[in-house]
């Protein structure tokens, strides 16, 4: 879990217009600058070079650059998001992309594939099937990673409604340590690993973001806070709130390798 670089992208005028099912309000523009700039430090704090982009306001939902792109250092995946207003979103990161890596790779056709259902644990990736990222888009990404010697196992998360990604509700810590969403933490796929389950009342905060030494907690989940920090973890505290409002949490504000 060694990262020495990030992309992030500021969050636009059009942010509040974004896709969301949180009945949370509108989010603050302001305040939610100052949570990236937050955010974009505590990489920084943590070892990362973060290269930050502009807003780009057509896309409202851009500042969650992680959908748009899976990035290992040796080669990047272009995706297909599956919310159509989200779906020519990658187009916009692939100069980005071109920047950093030599060989990449895109999500074809009908497939679509968010970056928030991908989730990388060691040498394995697991992949969620979605309402956001269907079975063509598993495949398509599960055979790219293969080129890699990268083996992927297939989570179906279509039964939680309320759960949008994945990493909404699973998210690796290292050391062989899940932050799990009590409502997937009994999968045989994850019974091997040590699991840390937050409470259902805290489902929020199981998308924590181990980055080096530290993971970033989000603020105002202190059972999570307790259960990562118990676990022997750094955590460092982070409000985003405003991105909470728009269905975003700590992992899909960056592209990390
Ligand atoms: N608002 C983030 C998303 O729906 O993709």
């Amino acid at each position: 879990m060694n990262f020495t670089h990030a992309i992030t992208r500021k969050p636009g005028n059009s942010f509040p217009y974004g896709i969301t099912t949180a009945a949370l309000g509108k989010p603050d523009l302001e305040l939610a600058l100052t949570q990236h700039n937050q955010y974009c430090a505590d990489l920084v704090q943590l070892g990362v070079q973060v290269d930050v982009l502009p807003a780009l306001e057509l896309f409202p939902d851009s500042v969650f650059v992680e959908d748009v792109a899976i990035v290992e250092p040796d080669f990047a995946v272009l995706t297909s998001p599956g919310a159509i207003p989200r779906r020519d979103e990658a187009q916009e990161m692939l100069p980005v992309l071109e920047l950093h890596f030599k060989r990449i790779y895109q999500i074809e056709g009908n497939a679509t594939l968010d970056g928030g259902d991908i989730c990388k644990v060691d040498d394995v990736y697991y992949l969620g099937l979605s309402a956001r990222t269907n079975l063509e888009g598993v495949q398509q990404l599960a055979a790219i990673l293969n080129l890699f010697g990268y083996r992927s196992v297939l989570i179906d998360i279509r039964p939680l409604e309320s759960v949008l990604h994945l990493k909404s509700a699973v998210n690796y810590l290292g050391d062989h340590t899940m932050l799990l969403d009590p409502r997937l933490a009994k999968l045989d796929e994850f019974a091997d690993f040590n699991r840390l389950i937050v409470p259902l009342e805290e489902a929020y905060a199981a998308n924590c973001l181990r980055i080096n030494d530290g993971v970033l907690v989000p603020f105002g989940f202190p059972q999570t806070l307790e259960l990562v920090t118990n676990a022997g973890y750094d955590a460092m505290l982070l409000d985003v709130s405003e991105y909470r409002k728009m269905d975003g949490g700590l992992s899909c504000l960056s592209l990390r390798w």
